[in-house]
Parts: structure tokens; C-alpha cells; sequence
């Protein structure tokens, strides 16, 4: 092997769907040993590159070269057995199954008299997770592991078949930051070994922490590539978007009114206990704390997702009962769910009906019938107003990329005209052009005197929109801030990790 020669050689990639030409003849050239990030706006076409290099859909024309040589025509098992190996955005784990049976189903080592040696098996499974320092017992079912561990069992699935090249798309998007290092330092011991792991991520500091080169696409277009060492921020930004963005938090402070939502020592078996915070109309309200804090199940418990253990609900100061999501939008609340792939997301409904579904009533005439012109033109106007990249509001949501997916979220809850809107990590897997966007919407809602409790990760997302932070440690409220100027991400984590307590 050596470090400086292409492992992989995509050339002039076209691949059209029906209506759509995802790829209109892009490059990638990715070396043995390196780390290589893809970047580019939702919808730029990289899960789609993927998708034609492990063989899920072959390219509409273009060449592929893995190891000098051309491959054409094979099946993902086929580019598996070459050694190329991908770690989808979306596990499908086999649950109910062991973790030595999901890395060797379908080609379990065999006694003998045939029958699978189960031993064997358990001996192999030992020997790959070594490689990746990961200390289960094979024997584990998989359906007890965190998302953080599956993927782990993933990348050891890929190196049981002597991956050269893994692929790695939005990893990191469900994981905490320790696990995060955890993966990054795996990553960095194949890199090593002289693996090389091809990178996609829309967290700009993940990509200049871990990445060698980027190759940057825009709408379906190779832009350019470059060590990463070469490339700043904002070349980045301006290569992915076209154009500079510098609003990314537009804070415009807004006239702030009386209380709108009140919750009182609001319990929740053991995963919260006696949270009591309120906000007011026209506020931005953020809720930080690490993963696993309880913030989405504070935020669900409110909307009736979940029902409370004690506590109480008041809106515009009287008590409310929410014991269901419908009692929560009787309330004029709604909420963008944190994982949109098991509680948003309708995959084979149409733009278009997965955008209205949640205001069905509001376009239903005395007749009975739908208004079907209205609730057209409304669904252009938000696929309009936030760029959702679509051929058209027929197409169906699971042909949509990742990022394009989470912004048909986005419409439909701003379409229920809501007052009080819940946000759980409103911009995961979305795009920096696309995330200022959002963002500006979200000011513009409070600007109109609706209030927002958002949920992120981002530090940087919270303290940029927020007028107060709530901030929550293992199911505890332990401080309400407010956002000024002299707030730092430091303080925000002192109290995220516990160490500091003022409510
Ligand atoms: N099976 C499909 N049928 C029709 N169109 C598709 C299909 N798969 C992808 N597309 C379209 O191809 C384009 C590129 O999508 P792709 O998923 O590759 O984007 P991406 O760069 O991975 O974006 P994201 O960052 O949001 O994940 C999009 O316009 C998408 O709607
Ligand atoms: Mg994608």
C-alpha cells in the first residue's frame, strides 16, 4: 500500500431518477490511509455518490475505479467482497439477534456436520472487536445497545470482511460527544492501519478535526477538493453554498410579552424530576444539557407524548390537562420531533401530504370536502419559504435527502399556526445555508409573538437564538440564564455537567 495512491478513482458520475439528475457528472479521488470528507448543502447529491460506489443503485454512466481497476456491474455484496463497506445513515440492525450473528449472518463458520459453530463464531466475533477495542460479549443481543454501540458493531462488521474502504454517512448525528471521541479515535487507528474512511457530516468542526481532504459538491456538481489543511470556514461555506453566509443566529430582540406556558415541578418517573420553568411570547427559550439530561422527555411530557408522573401545565395562566398530542395542539402547541425517522417522517407519503397531514381539519370545508387548491398553495409557499429541494410536492418524502426531509418536518408544524412551538434539535443533519434559513424563521415566529422552547446540542445554536437557556443535568433543572453577552460555552457546560447549580 502506499499512502499516496488512489484507492478509489469515481469519474464523471451522472445518476438521474425520474424528474431528478442527482449527479450530472462529479469526481471523488480518495487516497489509501486518508480520511476524506464529503460536503455540500442538503440535496447536493453525496449519499446518492454512495449509493452508486457500494452498488445500491449503479450510475446512469460514469467510471469507477477501486484499486486500479474497473468495476461495473455488482451487487453491494459484490463491493463488500472487494472491500467496500458502508455505515448507512440509518442502522438496520437485525435487533432481535446477537451481536456475533449480526455480524456474521449468512455466512456463519460451519461444523463439520454443517451445522453453524457457534463457538467458532463467538471466537471470531472476540477477534474483530479487539481490532476496534470494544469489550461486549458477543453473545449480547443487539437490541440492548445504544446507537453509539451499533454503529460500533457495524464498522466491526465491516472490518470481518477486510474493508479497504468504509464509508461513513452522518455518523455522529445520534451520538454524545464522548462517544463521538470514542469514534473519531477509532477512526483515527484505521487510518493507521491504512484503511481509508470516506466522511460525511455537516458539523464544520468535525470535518477539520478528523478529515485529511474534502471534496465539496453542490447541487449534484463537483465544486473541488483540497486538504482540509488549505481550505478555511468560510472557503468551505462559500464552496458548498455559492455564496457567503455570515447572519447564521439573526437575533433580532423582540418585544417580549406576558407568560404564554408555565410548567410547574413537572415529574416524569425517574427520567425528570420537579422542572418548573415558563415563556413568555415572543421568547426564545433554549433547553441545553448533554444527551441523555431528559430534555426531549421534558418537551414530550408537556405535549402529551408521555404522560406526567405530577406537576402542573398552565397556558395563558390557567392549568391545562395534556394527556395526548391532540389535547397539546388543542392548546395551539407543536412539536418537531428530535428523531424524525420513527415519529415524523411519513416515507412514502408525497411532500405534499406529508406537509398538511397534521392540518387536515383547517382544510376541510363546510362541505366536507378538502380544499385542495388552498392547502396546494400553502404547501408551495412553505417548500418555497425554506428551499426545500423537491422536483415537486408529489414527489414522495423518502426520495427527499436527509437534510430535505427534516425541513418538510419544519413546514408542517409551521403551518398548524402555532403559539407555542417545540423544537427538539431543529436543524440536525441540515445543511449551514439551510440552517440560517431556519434560523431566521424561527426568529421571525417569535418576532410575531409565538414563543419557542427549542432543544439542540449546538452550543453555538443555543446561545445564538436564545433569549433564556435552561439547563438541564440528569433530569434536573440547574439553572435558567439569561442570554448575555458575557454568557460563555464553558459556564453552559459547568452547569450541563452538574458542577454548578443555581436553581
Ligand atoms: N431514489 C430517489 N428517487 C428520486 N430522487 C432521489 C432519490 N434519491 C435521491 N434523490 C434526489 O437526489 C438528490 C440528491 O440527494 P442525496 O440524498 O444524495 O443528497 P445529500 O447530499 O446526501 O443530502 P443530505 O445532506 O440532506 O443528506 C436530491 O434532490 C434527492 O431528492
Ligand atoms: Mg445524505
Amino acid at each position: 500500500m502506499e499512502r499516496d495512491k488512489e484507492i478509489l478513482v469515481m469519474k464523471d458520475i451522472v445518476k438521474t431518477f425520474p424528474g431528478v439528475k442527482a449527479l450530472k457528472g462529479v469526481d471523488l479521488n480518495v487516497k489509501y490511509g486518508e480520511i476524506h470528507a464529503l460536503m455540500g448543502e442538503n440535496g447536493a447529491g453525496k449519499s446518492t455518490l454512495m449509493k452508486c460506489l457500494i452498488g445500491i443503485h449503479p450510475p446512469t454512466s460514469g467510471q469507477i475505479y477501486f484499486e486500479g481497476n474497473l468495476i461495473e456491474n455488482y451487487s453491494t455484496s459484490d463491493a463488500l467482497k472487494m472491500g467496500i463497506a458502508m455505515i448507512h445513515q440509518e442502522l438496520s440492525p437485525v435487533e432481535h439477534r446477537s451481536i456475533m450473528e449480526n455480524i456474521w449472518l449468512g455466512r456463519e463458520p460451519k461444523t463439520k456436520l454443517g451445522l453453524v459453530d457457534h463457538k467458532k463464531m463467538y471466537e471470531m466475533t472476540k477477534d474483530v472487536l479487539k481490532l476496534i477495542d470494544f469489550n461486549e460479549d458477543p453473545k449480547t443481543l443487539v437490541a440492548s445497545l445504544t446507537v453509539a454501540n451499533m454503529q460500533m458493531i457495524e464498522i466491526a462488521k465491516a472490518l470481518s470482511y477486510n474493508a479497504k474502504l468504509i464509508i461513513m454517512d452522518e455518523p455522529t448525528s445520534a451520538l454524545t460527544n464522548k462517544e463521538i471521541e470514542q469514534l473519531f479515535s477509532i477512526m483515527r487507528r484505521l487510518r493507521e492501519n491504512g484503511k481509508s474512511i470516506i466522511y460525511i457530516s455537516h458539523k464544520l468542526d468535525e470535518i477539520y478535526e478528523i478529515c485529511d481532504r474534502i471534496t465539496v459538491y453542490r447541487d449534484g456538481q463537483y465544486i473541488g477538493d483540497g486538504d482540509t489543511k488549505d481550505i478555511n470556514v468560510n472557503e468551505l461555506i462559500k464552496m458548498m453554498v455559492g455564496r457567503e453566509v455570515n447572519e447564521m443566529f439573526p437575533k433580532v430582540t423582540c418585544d417580549i410579552g406576558d407568560v404564554k406556558l408555565e410548567v410547574k415541578n413537572l415529574c416524569y418517573g425517574r427520567k425528570f424530576k420537579d422542572v418548573s420553568f415558563d415563556v413568555k411570547k415572543g421568547e426564545i427559550l433554549g433547553i441545553a444539557g448533554l444527551v441523555g439530561a431528559g430534555r426531549t422527555e421534558v418537551i414530550e411530557t408537556i405535549f402529551g407524548i408521555r404522560e406526567k408522573s405530577s406537576g402542573q401545565i398552565y397556558v395563558d395562566g390557567n392549568e391545562v390537562r395534556i394527556k395526548t398530542p391532540a389535547d397539546a395542539k388543542q392548546n395551539k402547541m407543536a412539536l418537531l420531533t428530535e428523531d424524525r425517522r420513527s415519529t415524523g417522517i411519513f416515507p412514502m407519503l408525497t411532500v405534499f401530504q406529508n406537509v398538511i397531514i397534521a392540518n387536515i381539519q383547517k382544510y376541510i370545508k363546510k362541505t366536507g370536502l378538502l380544499n385542495h387548491k388552498k392547502a396546494i398553495e400553502d404547501t408551495n409557499e412553505f417548500v418555497k419559504a425554506i428551499s426545500i429541494k423537491t422536483p415537486s410536492i408529489y414527489q414522495k418524502v423518502e426520495n427527499l435527502s436527509g437534510g430535505n426531509q427534516q425541513k418538510v418536518l419544519v413546514a408542517r408544524w409551521l403551518l398548524t399556526n402555532p403559539e407555542i412551538l417545540f423544537l427538539d434539535e431543529p436543524t440536525r443533519g441540515i445543511d449551514v445555508g439551510a440552517k440560517a434559513e431556519i434560523h431566521r424563521l424561527i426568529t421571525n415566529l417569535a418576532g410575531q409573538g409565538k414563543s419557542i422552547i427549542m432543544v439542540s446540542s449546538e452550543l453555538p445554536e443555543v446561545m445564538g437564538m436564545s433569549d433564556r437557556i435552561v439547563i438541564m443535568h440528569e433530569g434536573k433543572v440547574t439553572g435558567i440564564l439569561d442570554n448575555t453577552k458575557d454568557l460563555t460555552q464553558e459556564e453552559i457546560m459547568r452547569y450541563a455537567t452538574g458542577q454548578a447549580a443555581t436553581a
